[in-house]
């Protein structure tokens, strides 16, 4: 196929073999989160850029060479959305759904955009489960996105195989003040730091916390810690992020190197890690943004949220082997038919059915075929049961019932009686 007829590199499509796995996560997300009171809302996937270049920082890697920007017909320059926080902000505040302190507990799920260089769990189009919470300032909700993201990893059978980092940026006076402390330490070794983090000390300081480059690490273990820098308030909220933790039992581990990538965090930031993707390892990620809403033209709202990436944690549930039995089954009963007649009593039959059962999967053979070539199809379909109806079953209005997946051996089922036949030996999802 030419090269104009192919998806984009790093954008993929989900096959129908894989969307299965991709409903019972997201589907699973959706209910944990309206269990704990989280509302949904969509934003559009394009902005205009500006929106992300005052909320993500003009000095970070997503916008200064990760976005996809383009003019649109009227000369306006647009982006496809590279994070969902700057849309949910300006989306809350232009319908001024968190004036007077309204607290707001919103989700979102998409795709996102970015070019970075695509590998195993790292693509230009990717999706994110995310949310925000607004108007709520005191380590409590800080901790319910943690606990809420733990009791996911239990459901999903992931939780050995995570682990979560936690740090806090403090306020941006002390971050501010840990900055010029940090940059003056950066300055009298510069010669030994790597071009990107030189190039960082003057844009984008504390970024050069979380370099890969070896020889400027080494230089970082003597550097001032943000720890010693941080205000007293911030200090009592990660206390009391942490106590909340210790109280629930989840684990976690201190880094003070968690910077994070976009710019608007203060206060806690934190980050869900597996080593069992190789390099992407980060399936979840967030924190708290206080200055965020203001910044953008609001009043003072404090923010908090987090997004996880959907490919990163189906790949987990694919490495780890926790896929439940029964999202692979798509279809719980095959009807075949054979001849006009049949054909068109067997569509009633199937209609009547779903009448009164709602949920049961039930596929009607299309495009007629013989009996082998049929009952073929109803095999493949990984149905649990054929329903079969020929001339025998038209003469005497019933149904020939064919297990089979081996549980036990064909009967004749009556027509008014199939519905409640069929709610006895299926369990309907
Ligand atoms: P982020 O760390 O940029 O944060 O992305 C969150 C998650 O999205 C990552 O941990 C990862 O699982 C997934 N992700 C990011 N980039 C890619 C990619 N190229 N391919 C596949 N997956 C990816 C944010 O986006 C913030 N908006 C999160 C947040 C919400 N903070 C506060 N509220």
């Amino acid at each position: 196929m030419s090269k104009s007829l192919q998806a984009i590199r790093g954008m993929n499509d989900i096959l129908p073999e894989q969307t299965p796995l991709w409903r019972y996560f997201e589907g699973t997300v959706a209910r944990l989160l309206d269990n704990y009171g989280y509302k949904q809302i969509r934003m559009p996937i394009v902005e205009f850029t500006e929106l992300f270049k005052r909320s993500i920082g003009e000095v970070t890697d997503i916008v200064e060479k990760e976005m996809y920007t383009f003019e649109d017909r009227n000369g306006d320059s647009l982006t496809l959305r590279p994070e969902g926080t700057a849309a949910c902000v300006r989306a809350v505040l232009e319908h001024g759904i968190t004036g007077g302190g309204q607290v707001q507990k919103l989700w979102y799920i998409g795709p996102m955009f970015r070019h970075e260089r695509p590998q195993k769990g790292r693509y230009r189009q990717f999706h994110q489960i995310g949310l925000e919470v607004f108007n709520l300032d005191g380590p409590d909700i800080d901790a319910e996105l943690i606990i809420m993201t733990w009791r996911l990893w239990g459901e999903l059978g992931i939780r050995d195989a995570v682990k979560l980092e936690l740090n806090s940026l403090g306020t941006s006076e002390s971050r501010g003040r840990y900055r010029e402390a940090l940059v003056e330490y950066l300055s009298a070794h510069h010669d030994k730091l790597d071009e990107d983090s030189q190039r960082r000390l003057k844009t984008n300081p504390l970024r050069v916390l979380d370099t890969k480059n070896a020889d400027t690490q080494a230089v970082l273990v003597d550097a001032p810690k943000m720890a010693d820098y941080l205000d007293d308030e911030s200090r009592a909220h990660f206390e009391g992020l942490k106590a909340r933790l210790d109280a629930v039992g989840i684990p976690y581990v201190l880094n003070p190197k968690l910077v994070r990538g976009l710019d608007y965090y203060s206060k806690t930031v934190f980050e869900w890690v597996t080593d069992k993707l190789g390099a992407q390892g980060t399936v979840c990620a967030g924190g708290r943004y206080d200055g965020l809403v203001e910044q953008m033209g609001g009043k003072p709202t404090p923010g908090v949220g987090f997004a996880m990436g959907i490919e990163r944690l189906v790949l987990m549930l694919e490495t780890l082997e926790q896929i439940p039995q029964e999202i692979a089954r798509q279809v719980d009963v095959y009807l075949c038919a054979f001849g006009e007649e049949a054909e068109l009593a067997g569509l009633a039959l199937a209609e009547r059915v779903r009448n009164e059962l709602p949920n049961l999967r039930l596929q009607v053979n299309a495009g007629a075929g013989s009996f082998k070539s049929q009952f073929k199809k109803a095999d493949k379909s990984g149905a649990l049961y054929a329903l079969i109806l020929g001339d025998d079953e038209m003469a005497q209005q019933v149904v020939g019932f064919k297990p089979l997946r081996g549980q036990g051996e064909q009967q004749s089922i009556a027509w008014d009686a199939l519905a409640a036949h069929l709610a006895t030996c299926v369990v309907q999802g």
